[in-house]
């Protein structure tokens, strides 16, 4: 795992950032694994800042959203297709037929789900997969007892991750209580894992997924068997990270040919 520790989400944001563009400009066609959630708005921002500023060309991408409330109509406000469209697909030159999102509302679930993992293989697999934590260590919507060799399947949510999610929601709607996600499986068979995690609500999990055991109860600890993992935090969420000043001084301190 390579920890990053920046000063705060902006310049955690624009690293990742760079490091994306980097991989679009060597690959043009590169895969992009996605996530929702409010910690990888910023990165998306970037992007689409360097489509914006520096003609970084998204025509040959393509994306696999990592979930999706099931139940939810595609516009739903609180639907990962929505979201995805209003964060960076509306804003960049990212052809609609290039994007995958799993379908909440598909009538044979568990033949959608193995369509999906399909889908990515016959794409050559993900290059590079954006992930955020949730507060009880999980992945995509991989909760604590997940699988970590699970694939793409139906998942009931924590309360914890309901309760988290209820910000997102309207007039006392309530979170759905089912998702399809991408299994820890898929999410390991990523070529690069980006993690972006800010924000003192996160340092426990960041804490048991850096340097906890690896254990299904974090599934986050899975990637720490994953051999190009990068991490990227903020100060508050690096707070429980008992090596720290290790991380920050190997970052500072790295070989020019290995910056971002
Ligand atoms: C959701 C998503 C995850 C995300 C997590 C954290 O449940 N399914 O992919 O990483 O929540 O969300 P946030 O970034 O808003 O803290």
């Amino acid at each position: 795992m390579e920890i990053i520790i920046l000063k705060d989400a902006q310049a955690g944001s624009e690293v990742g950032g760079k490091i994306v563009a980097n991989l679009i400009n060597e690959k043009p066609n590169a895969v992009l694994g996605l996530a929702t959630g409010s910690t990888p708005v910023m990165l998306y921002n970037e992007m689409i800042k360097w489509h914006k500023e520096k003609g970084l060309d998204f025509s040959k991408v393509r994306t696999f959203n990592l979930d999706e409330y099931i139940g939810l109509e595609k516009n739903h406000y609180a639907s990962y297709y929505r979201f995805m469209n209003e964060n960076l697909f509306d804003e960049i030159n990212i052809p609609e037929e290039n994007k995958n999102i799993p379908n909440g509302l598909a009538e044979n679930i568990k033949q959608h789900c193995l369509d999906y993992e399909a889908k990515i293989v016959e794409e050559g697999g993900i290059d590079l997969q954006v992930l955020g934590i949730g507060s009880d260590g999980h992945l995509g919507f991989n909760e604590p007892t997940s699988s970590l060799a699970s694939r793409t399947r139906i998942k009931t949510l924590d309360e914890q991750t309901r309760d988290d999610n209820k910000r997102f929601m309207k007039d006392g709607d309530p979170v759905p209580y089912h998702c399809i996600t991408m299994g820890m499986g898929t999410v390991m068979d990523a070529k690069t894992n980006l993690l972006f995690a800010f924000g003192e609500n996160k340092a426990d999990a960041v804490q048991q997924m850096v340097e906890g055991a690896i254990s299904a109860m974090c599934p986050g600890s899975a990637l720490q068997m994953h051999p190009n993992a990068i991490i990227i935090l903020d100060e508050a969420a690096a707070a429980k990270l008992s090596k720290a000043d290790y991380y920050k001084w190997v970052y500072n301190n790295k070989p020019k040919w290995q910056t971002y």
